[in-house]
Order: C-alpha cells, then structure tokens, then sequence
C-alpha cells in the first residue's frame, strides 16, 4: 500500500495518518503502510479513536489500523492523532466488512478489536450487522496463529448472534486475552464508557486463534484458554439494553 512514487510517506516526506482510496490496489501491505516490520492490530469501527489512540500511544512497538466508515468520525481521530505526534496508526474509511475480506491477507493481524459495533436492531436492517459467520472466518483468516478477537456489545441479543456466528464460521477458542482482561468496571471505548454511565451492561468476549501446537480442537491448555470458565462475560450495571 504506496503512493504513486511507490512511497510510504506523504509530499513532504511524513506520513499520511489516512489511507485514501484511491492508494489501495489489492491487499494492504502493512510493512509499506507502516514504514516498518511490527505486528498489526486492527479495530473496527473505531469512531473518534479513543480506544486505538489510547493503544498507539501506550504501546509504540504495535502498528494499529482503524477502520471506519463515517468519514467525520475519522478525521477527528486522525487529527487527535496528529496532533499527538502518533506514527504508528493509520485509519482508513471504508466498510469494515469488504476490507476483511478483500484487502487483508492470511495471518497479517495480531489482534482484532471489535467494540460496539452498530446492532442495527430493525429486523429489515440486520443485514447491515457487521458480525456474520462468513465475517467472523475472514477474521479467523486474517488473525496470526494465536492472535486475539476482542469483542463487545451493549445488546444482548446481538451478543448471541456474534457468539453463534463465532461457533459456525471458525475454530477461534474461548480465551483470555493477557492485554485485555476482562474488568467489570472499566470501558475500554467512547461508547462502552458512554453505556456504562447509563447503567447499561456490556457484553464481553475474547477469542484466540488456534495454533499447530494447541493439538485437537477439544484439547485445553493454558495458553490463555478459559478452560471450563463460562464463556462470556458482561460487565455490569443494570438494565440491559434490547436496540
Ligand atoms: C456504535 S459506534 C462504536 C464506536 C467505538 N467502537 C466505540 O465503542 O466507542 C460504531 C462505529 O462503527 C462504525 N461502523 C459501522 N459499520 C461499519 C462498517 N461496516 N465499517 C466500518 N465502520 C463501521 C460506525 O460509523 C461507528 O463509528
């Protein structure tokens, strides 16, 4: 993923924090992307950038993508970005559901970070979801042998959906992310924190990608497995919110 003179930086030599259109032909290619060899996170939706501005500052080793479709969204994050002086992210604007599956390639993404995503809960809009099981294998297939799906909802409803299309599209294994253990009382994004305040629960999952060495697909082991551990968590207050 280059400019036209096949470089990674913008006019003045700095890279552009934004990945237009236009600059993508065929799948992303993170090391030209990024100007370097790092892993890769991805979040999707990721709206003003809390969560992944939070992460790109905490942890520089980790080059992060957000992907996201409201164009305003973006550019607020983009601009906090900047402003932070943050190298090591870039957001593009598309439809989170064709860059999975279409321009990311096999074992690219460490972990994938889903917060929130729109529950579009009208019947007649579920088709907008962005969690199905055809969506969740291309995010077994972009994840690295043992990378991390972390996962929230503020719908039970949409919670079951997810977890099911989890169980039909993918061998991923209920797990315990050591970066992103589940905390009762915290919220990790803008909305989270937002629904949290509001009394709402949050429903919470993390699931890992299997690797060669975890063996059979009914073996545990302890690599951040659940083991016999229910197999979600909500985090907390109150009501439940239904759409
Ligand atoms: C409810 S907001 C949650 C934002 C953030 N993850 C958080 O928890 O604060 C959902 C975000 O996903 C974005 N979004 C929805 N569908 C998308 C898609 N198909 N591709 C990319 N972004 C999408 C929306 O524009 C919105 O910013």
């Amino acid at each position: 993923m280059v400019d036209e003179s096949g470089a990674a930086g913008g006019a003045a030599g700095r890279a552009s924090l934004e990945i237009l259109p236009g600059q993508v032909a065929g799948r992303l290619r993170f090391l030209e992307l990024f100007g370097r060899e790092a892993p890769v996170e991805l979040e999707i939706g990721s709206g003003k950038g809390k969560f992944l501005l939070g992460q790109a500052e905490a942890r520089r080793e980790v080059d992060f993508l957000g992907l996201e479709w409201s164009l305003k969204y973006l550019r607020v994050a983009k601009e906090r970005a900047e402003k932070r002086g943050l190298s090591n992210i870039r957001f593009f604007r598309a439809d989170a559901r064709h860059v999975v599956a279409d321009l990311i390639g096999d074992a690219a993404v460490r972990r994938v970070h889903v917060y929130c995503p729109d529950p579009w809960p009208k019947k007649r809009h579920r088709k907008r979801r962005f969690f199905t099981p055809a969506t969740t294998a291309e995010l077994e297939r972009i994840l690295i042998p043992g990378g991390y799906l972390d996962l929230s909802t503020d719908v039970e409803e949409y919670f079951a959906v997810i977890l099911q299309a989890v169980r039909d599209g993918t061998r991923l294994v209920e797990a315990v992310d050591p970066l992103f253990p589940d905390d009762p009382a915290t919220g990790r994004t803008a909305y989270e924190i937002k629904y949290l305040k509001s009394g709402w629960r949050i429903f919470r999952a993390t699931f890992r990608k299997r690797e060669a060495a975890d063996g059979p697909p009914q073996g545990r082991d302890s690599g951040g497995e659940r083991g016999d551990q229910p197999m979600s968590t909500m985090i907390s207050p109150a009501s439940t919110r239904t759409g």
